[in-house]
């Protein structure tokens, strides 16, 4: 049986693990300066003149120009905003000397290689790396024992995701691969294993999952099997997203929240992919 598509506004729950952008920084903030373009490194070296680095907790870095991350950031740092400059890696080495550190955000940059493992900071809870170049996903030889429990993905180049993409982060509750170009490659885009830990355990642990703006054609209960705790899916703007059938939500049956806002070719929905989300409180479909 079919369902035609209505629509449906169930109270949203407010976001209460929304991310980073939630938290305000509560140490001391810069104005962003404006360097001339060539002034790359001659912004990095004044980068940390005059700013009171004793005890301080958050920076915000924003509009530099920054071509690396300072090296003179306090160890006591809990939060650190370098959005919007020209960061070209980033590498755990350069975090070691952070143990203090839980927020960072690197949205707009052009990180391109990303570096994880054991030296992540203990502490980190989310990383933002959101609108950056990322096609491919650190690879960790050893598994660490810490995780940010947020990675914000949206609007990296990915097109697929391997198996085990996200072993770099045994802790992860809220994953955002929006925008992001899934499902636009040859491949299928997510692999059945790509949400398989290390030890090959399924990521028990995430909640939230934004699939939206991707080029997806389907959700395969092949990879999302493997995701038995999410709560939170989100399926907006998908435009080749055409019907959610099957045993797609058999393995997931703590789903809260399906959002599948404006994904305008979604146009058929199997009334029995609900009798396996009991916990479903709200679903949102819109053409
Ligand atoms: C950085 O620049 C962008 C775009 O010019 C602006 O929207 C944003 O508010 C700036 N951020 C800071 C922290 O100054
Ligand atoms: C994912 O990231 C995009 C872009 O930053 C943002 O608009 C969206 O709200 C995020 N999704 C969730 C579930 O937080
Ligand atoms: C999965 O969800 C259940 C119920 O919410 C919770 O008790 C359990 O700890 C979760 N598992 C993990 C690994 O987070």
């Amino acid at each position: 049986m079919r369902w035609t598509l209505f629509v449906l506004l169930l109270t949203v729950p407010s976001q209460s693990e929304a991310g980073p952008q939630q938290e305000k920084a509560s140490g001391f903030q810069l104005s962003p300066q404006r360097s001339p373009e060539s002034g790359g490194s001659a912004a990095m070296a004044s980068t940390c003149e005059g700013l009171p680095t004793a005890g301080a907790t958050a920076w915000i870095l924003a509009n530099r120009s920054l071509e690396r991350l300072p090296s003179c950031l306090p160890r006591t740092l809990q939060s650190l905003d370098c959005s919007r400059n020209k960061l070209l890696t980033l590498s755990v080495g350069d975090l070691s000397h952070l143990p203090e550190l839980q927020q960072l955000t690197l949205h707009h940059n052009s990180i391109a290689t990303l570096r994880w493992g054991l030296r992540a900071p203990p502490r980190l809870r989310a990383l933002d790396l959101s609108y950056n170049r990322l096609n491919r996903l650190p690879r960790c030889v050893r598994i660490p024992r810490h995780s940010p429990s947020v990675l914000e993905l949206a609007g990296n180049p990915l097109q697929e995701l391997p198996p085990r993409a996200f072993v770099c982060f045994p802790a992860l509750q809220q994953l955002n691969l929006s925008s992001t170009e899934l499902g636009s490659g040859a491949q299928g885009g997510i692999a059945p294993a790509a949400f398989v830990g290390g030890a090959g355990e399924p990521m028990a642990t995430l909640k939230v999952l934004d699939l939206s703006g991707t080029h997806l054609q389907q959700i395969e209960s092949g990879w999302i099997r493997n995701l038995p705790n999410l709560t939170h899916l989100y399926l907006r703007k998908m435009p080749r997203l055409r019907t959610l059938e099957g045993d797609v939500f058999k393995m997931t049956p703590n789903l809260q929240q399906l959002d599948c806002h404006n994904s305008p070719a979604l146009t058929s929905v199997h009334t029995h992919i609900f009798q396996d989300t009991p916990s479903l409180e709200s679903l949102l479909f819109h053409k």
